[in-house]
């Protein structure tokens, strides 16, 4: 399937960093496993999303074996921006899985905010909150193997009880090049409790790159209520467009 879009979708590319700074409010919609595939993304397109992620690939299939690539990953020529969302736990097989998508997407995205256990137990997904000398190593890697200074290297995080812990993994991700980071506003152990917004207003006031709100964002009222809770200014500041994905909610990692 990559092979295929190639040609159709090498020419499409957009800096989805230049969405952040464009001044507009910026709609995204969320990774989802099994979900956010290209019909879902075709779909929220239609409806003003800005900007898509793909579901959660595991990087080291995804380098290994052709057939985890034709099966996970599809795009077409109106599919952009687009950001592959990975898990991975070595920086050389996610560089690997990055230069793979160059062509075809705009950005890559580390999973460091998946709690469920199984993935844990890898060391992908929130375990690695815990790894920021880990992320930046991930991060530094793909900057320095993907030759396109455009293309993002963005993060999805959760946060620690102790935020300090938070604001410092934010600040190395940030002083690494990361492109924007992702805060879903729960820790790891939350499913369906309320979103700690004043977080992600204190991770807010203490970086300079784009910070992407995260958590019971159910429908565009929402995104501006948590524009104004947050404290963010608009210009370098987004929401995940999850009230798309609202029919699609079976489960919340
Ligand atoms: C069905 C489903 C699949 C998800 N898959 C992913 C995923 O692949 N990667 C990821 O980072 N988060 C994933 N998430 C989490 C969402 O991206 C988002 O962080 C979460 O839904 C926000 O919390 P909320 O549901 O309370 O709004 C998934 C959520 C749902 C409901």
């Amino acid at each position: 399937m990559i092979s295929d879009a190639i040609e159709t979708t090498q020419c499409q590319r957009k800096d989805p960093v230049d969405l952040f700074h464009s001044g507009h409010f910026v709609k995204i919609c969320a990774p989802m496993v099994r979900y956010s595939k290209l019909a879902f993304r075709t779909l929220v397109r239609k409806y003003n999303c800005d900007l898509c992620y793909t579901p959660m690939i595991i990087a080291a299939d995804f380098v290994r074996s052709v057939k985890a690539r034709d099966s996970e990953f599809t795009t077409s020529k109106g599919d952009r921006p687009l950001i592959v969302q990975f898990a991975a736990n070595e920086a050389q097989v996610l560089s690997d899985a990055a230069r793979i998508v160059c062509p075809f997407a705009d950005g890559i995205d580390l999973n460091c905010g998946c709690p469920q256990r199984w993935a844990m137990a890898e060391g992908y997904g929130a375990c690695l909150i815990n790894k920021p000398e880990l992320v930046q190593d991930m991060v530094r890697h793909v900057r320095n193997q993907v030759e396109n200074p455009r293309f993002s290297v963005s993060i999805k995080i959760r946060i620690h009880d102790d935020l300090k812990r938070t604001v410092d993994l934010c600040r190395k991700a940030e002083a690494t090049g990361v492109s924007w980071i992702t805060v879903h506003g729960r820790n790891v152990e939350e499913r369906h409790q309320p979103v700690h917004y004043d977080a992600i207003k204190i991770i807010k006031q203490n970086l300079s790159i784009p910070i992407v709100a995260n958590g019971d964002v159910k429908t565009l009222k929402d995104a501006e209520n948590i524009h104004h809770m947050t404290g963010t200014d608009g210009k370098n500041s987004a929401y995940f467009g999850y009230y798309f994905s609202k029919f699609a909610r079976k489960w919340t990692f």
